[in-house]
């Protein structure tokens, strides 16, 4: 059941909430006026026309006719339901709902049965676990008993086609409605269905409002694949929720320790740590940091201490990092992971390596360590390549340049160097271009307006043009004419001459602002290219409609564009 809020609670919520922040966290605004403009996210554009208005407090696209508040964009663009959405904004605002004093009202009953069969399911599956012995001896072997089988809602199923389904089918649920859960499958060419999990133990995975969204089954044995999941549904998002949050948003005063799987989750709970999600085997994703950080802004990776486990680890500790959160990593002996420390040292020896846990600039050290010996040159330069890479997350300028002290002690190199070295790899990650784009680029017959009017902008400007000979060189021009004014340029400047920065010092704007300027100017460039190559691909793709590589890079080059103009996206 869920429930509805009161119009004054809604006032309430909305009078405490900025609509340019909440579209700020999800697009890049650009202030243009009184109002703020984007790239549109409900429709594809090259040019923005999605408009926010703090005046009004409401965004409308001029392209596709979008239109409406903060809580209509949560709505569309995170897809959450009206309550979700007026929840997640009351959560931010500080408001509290008192859900019991608000009036009751049914869901969506299109959802609703998803949830119901769902929860059907898990339920017969539990059922089945009590009834099951050689599924209850195999979670007592891992240390797992009854009560802990009873707290995760832990299950079984035999090994038969049909025990799911045609129990479901009892209860009056359709087929039809069973595979759309994902808990059964249509068969190809015979048309019927079958159980999607069979001979495994099963993993109920709750959201938030302890419904029951999605399914893990691990086999008993080393059969493989070792674990099927329910697949992402209008109800399950694996990149959006976290097994085991629902319970442990409940105790994180000490943080949320995070790790990769289900096991991990319920031994540490075992243990005594109640504290704990698993990302269910996937790369830790921004829309689960945005869920976590609601709870808890402390963390700990807990994953497995393999090769795999510590690169995602770095992995983590980075997305944490550009949502300006802290974490730190907790190491365990000879690739376990904390399922099997736990079991083979116990919850106290655990809490020792969480004390020891690696703070996060540790962590890139400690995991660069094993693969760079920075004794020898060759090793010193691979770290510190490697390691610009993962500082690119650190947005405080005061903790790189901590980072960048201690990277100069510990190589004994000047700091100067360092960030030279970073600057240069900077560039050549800018100026690259995708091997597969790369080919297609065609001389720029006819170049973006724009690189004229960056000349503009070098013409008696020693100190832009020095900017961009260092940190781009000549590859920013397309066309073979502004390509050479820019040569004449650079001529000029080995002749005396004063600096006027024409327009823009009439703007009145530093050296550094105007850095930004000519950066923006480049990206704009970039990016008009890329639109124009794209273009002529799609002209060919009218002739050659299945043409599979045309369609790679035309995604290619959205790719590349959306990167240029700043959407960093996992
Ligand atoms: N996983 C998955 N599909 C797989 C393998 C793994 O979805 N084929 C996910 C599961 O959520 C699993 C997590 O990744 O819990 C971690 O995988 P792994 O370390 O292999 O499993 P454990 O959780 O350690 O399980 P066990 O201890 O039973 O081997
Ligand atoms: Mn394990």
């Amino acid at each position: 059941m869920s429930y509805s809020i009161s119009e004054e609670k809604i006032e309430e919520i909305t009078g405490l909430t900025d609509i340019v922040d909440i579209i700020g966290e999800h697009l890049s605004l650009k202030k243009t006026g009184a109002n703020y403009i984007a790239l549109c996210p409900f429709h594809k554009e090259k040019t923005p026309s999605f408009s926010v208005s703090p005046d009004k407090q409401i965004y409308h696209c001029f392209g596709c006719g979008e239109s409406g508040d903060a809580i209509s964009f949560l709505m569309k663009y995170d897809n959450l339901d009206f309550l979700e959405a007026v929840e997640h904004l009351a959560d931010r605002a500080g408001v509290l709902l008192d859900m019991s004093k608000e009036k009751v009202k049914p869901d969506n009953d299109f959802l609703k049965v998803n949830y119901k069969i769902n929860r059907e399911a898990a339920i017969f599956f539990h059922k089945n676990l009590m009834n099951s012995p050689n599924a209850i001896k195999y979670f007592e072997n891992r240390g797992i008993q009854k009560k802990a089988q009873k707290y995760f809602g832990l299950g079984y199923i035999p090994n038969q086609w049909h025990d799911l389904l045609n129990h479901l089918k009892k209860l009056g649920f359709e087929e039809k409605e069973i595979e759309e859960t994902g808990l059964a499958i249509k068969s190809e060419n015979k048309g019927n269905y079958y159980d999607r999990f069979r001979n495994r133990i099963i993993f109920p995975i709750f959201d938030l409002k302890k419904r029951v969204i999605g399914f893990g089954g691990r086999v008993l044995d080393d059969t493989l694949p070792k674990y099927i999941n329910s697949p992402d549904s209008i109800i399950f998002n694996k990149g959006r929720n976290l097994y085991n949050l629902n319970n442990a948003r409940n105790y994180t005063d000490k943080g949320i320790i995070l790790t990769e799987g289900y096991m991990d989750v319920i031994k540490l709970t075992i243990n005594g740590y109640n504290n704990v999600v698993a990302s269910l085997g996937t790369a830790l994703t921004d829309n689960q940091v945005k869920l976590m950080k609601k709870y808890s802004r402390e963390f700990y990776i807990s994953y497995d201490s393999d090769n795999a486990g510590l690169k995602a680890a770095i992995k983590a500790v980075n997305v944490l990092k550009s949502h300006d959160l802290n974490s730190k990593v907790i190491i365990f002996p000879e690739k376990m992971d904390p399922d099997d420390f736990v079991t083979k040292y116990g919850g106290a020896r655990f809490n020792d390596r969480l004390n020891k846990a690696l703070e996060y600039f540790d962590y890139l050290d400690y995991y660069l360590n094993l693969t760079h010996d920075t004794r020898q040159d060759k090793g010193k330069l691979g770290y510190i390549k490697e390691i610009n890479l993962y500082l690119q997350h650190v947005k405080n300028a005061v903790e790189k340049e901590l980072y960048i002290e201690k990277i100069s002690q510990k190589l004994g190199i000047s700091k100067e160097s360092i960030l030279l070295e970073f600057k240069n790899n900077q560039r050549k990650a800018f100026n690259r271009t995708p091997d597969s784009i790369k080919k297609l680029d065609m001389a720029g017959q006819n170049a973006s307006d724009y690189e004229l009017d960056l000349i503009e902008i070098l013409t008696n400007n020693h100190e832009m043009t020095k900017y961009i000979k260092n940190k781009y060189d000549t590859s920013v021009f397309y066309s073979t004419k502004n390509r050479s004014r820019f040569y004449a340029i650079l001529n000029d400047l080995s002749k005396e001459h004063t600096d006027e920065q024409g327009t823009y010092k009439r703007m009145d704007l530093t050296q550094d602002e105007l850095k930004k300027v000519v950066d923006d100017y480049i990206k704009k460039i970039k990016t008009d290219q890329l639109i124009k190559i794209k273009s002529e691909i799609k002209t060919k793709l009218l002739t050659e409609p299945e043409n599979t590589q045309f369609k790679e890079q035309i995604s290619e080059i959205d790719k590349e564009i959306l990167r240029l103009r700043g959407h960093h996206n996992g």
